[in-house]
């Protein structure tokens, strides 16, 4: 293997906001991409902790501690500091100045458009309560890719509005500012003299991983998920509480259920998941309890290894390693953070020299 800064590598950014524990849709939908592109890629990792005050302004305590939890996450699922940088956001001035300058091109209505927005303030129910920088956040994600200057963006199918609204910000800061040609195609960008490439999400495994209750996609406001850090013996009830509906084990079923979903993600065997499949769908005396077993088993089996990282850093001097950790991937992503600053700035007809953060 060659040494791993022997050539620049192409960019990865991405990126989860800390309102929780990390689940198995996150699991799925981006954190098995991550690992996988974590050595053909130069990966930036960010804690977008800025979003989670756009919901939980007044919960400070819990946005730290779940900053905490994500690390633990990251780090028990084997993305490694030392190969990839992990950055937090609120550390990164050049996020939120590039927030500002994205905000004037892009128009209010087309944020508030944003679908991912509005199935948030629905899923959440926010109403119309919802803060000012609510919405703000779907700039400054724009800005939190585009300080990186990343080729790819591996993330859940949710994230995708949010991708291709930081697209449409790249094209036209490039249009507007480093003179790049409206009809350029998005790859020919970076010959064209654009200051970032037009960036591309990267949907993992499972885009949508549906959750326990068999209909929402998996998420932790909805109640509906299995964490990474769950107890073989939480796995269980959570796979065993599948709803399907079946009344029988000689019935037949439907392996499009929630719970084949599950068989299909989960059982890496694919010669058991076809015979599963088989005998499910024709009613041949399987029940739900049994399949729900291999299930659980399963998913247990993938998250030993992970439960044992992560109990490394759930010791009383974890919060001090992880914090080292923090602030050392901090460090580097300013250094490119700042330069994406500078080049944006220039263009801008806003380059008055360059200045150094004291870091
Ligand atoms: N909005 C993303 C989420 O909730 C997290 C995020 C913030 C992100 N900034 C990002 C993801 C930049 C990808 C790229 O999951």
């Amino acid at each position: 293997m060659p040494a791993p800064d022997s050539s620049p590598r192409p960019r990865i950014l991405t990126g989860d906001t800390p309102t929780g524990r990390m689940h198995l849709g996150h699991f799925v939908g981006s954190l098995e991409n991550r690992l996988r592109l974590q050595d053909q890629y130069e990966c930036y990792f960010l804690i977008a902790n800025m979003h989670a005050f756009t919901t939980r302004a007044e919960k400070p305590g819990e946005i730290r501690e779940s900053t905490f939890e994500i690390l633990r996450d990251w780090l028990a699922v084997g993305m490694d500091p030392q190969r990839s940088t992990f950055v937090l956001q609120t550390e990164v001035p050049a996020i939120a100045e590039l927030s500002w300058f994205f905000s004037m091109l892009i128009p209010f209505n087309r944020v508030l458009r944003n679908p991912t927005l509005k199935t948030e303030i629905e899923s959440k129910n926010l109403g119309d309560q919802y803060p000012f920088g609510f919405p703000l956040y779907a700039v400054g994600q724009c800005a939190d890719i585009l300080a990186f200057r990343p080729e790819l963006v591996p993330v859940g199918e949710d994230q995708v509005a949010h991708i291709e609204m930081c697209r449409e910000v790249a094209r036209r800061f490039n249009q507007v500012y480093a003179g790049v040609d409206p009809h350029t195609e998005d790859d020919d960008y970076p010959a064209a003299g654009a200051i970032w490439p037009i960036p591309k999400a990267l949907i993992g495994r499972v885009g949508r991983l549906v959750g326990t209750d068999g209909k929402q996609k998996m998420s932790k406001s909805l109640g509906n998920a299995i964490y990474l850090s769950d107890s073989p013996k939480e796995v269980k009830k959570k796979v065993a509480q599948i709803f399907t509906g079946r009344q029988s084990l000689t019935e037949p079923g439907d392996t499009s259920n929630a719970l084949f979903q599950y068989v299909r993600c989960f059982i890496r065997d694919e010669a058991r998941v076809a015979e599963l499949e088989d005998r499910y769908s024709r009613g041949d005396n399987i029940g739900d309890g049994h399949v729900k077993a291999e299930v659980a088993d399963a998913i247990n089996a993938m998250l030993e290894p992970i439960r044992a990282r992560r109990a490394e850093y759930e010791t009383p001097d974890g919060e001090a390693r992880l914090t080292e950790i923090i602030r050392d991937g901090t460090r580097r992503a300013n250094e490119i953070a700042e330069e994406t600053l500078y080049l944006a700035k220039d263009k801008m007809g806003l380059g008055f020299g360059k200045r150094r953060l004291g870091l």
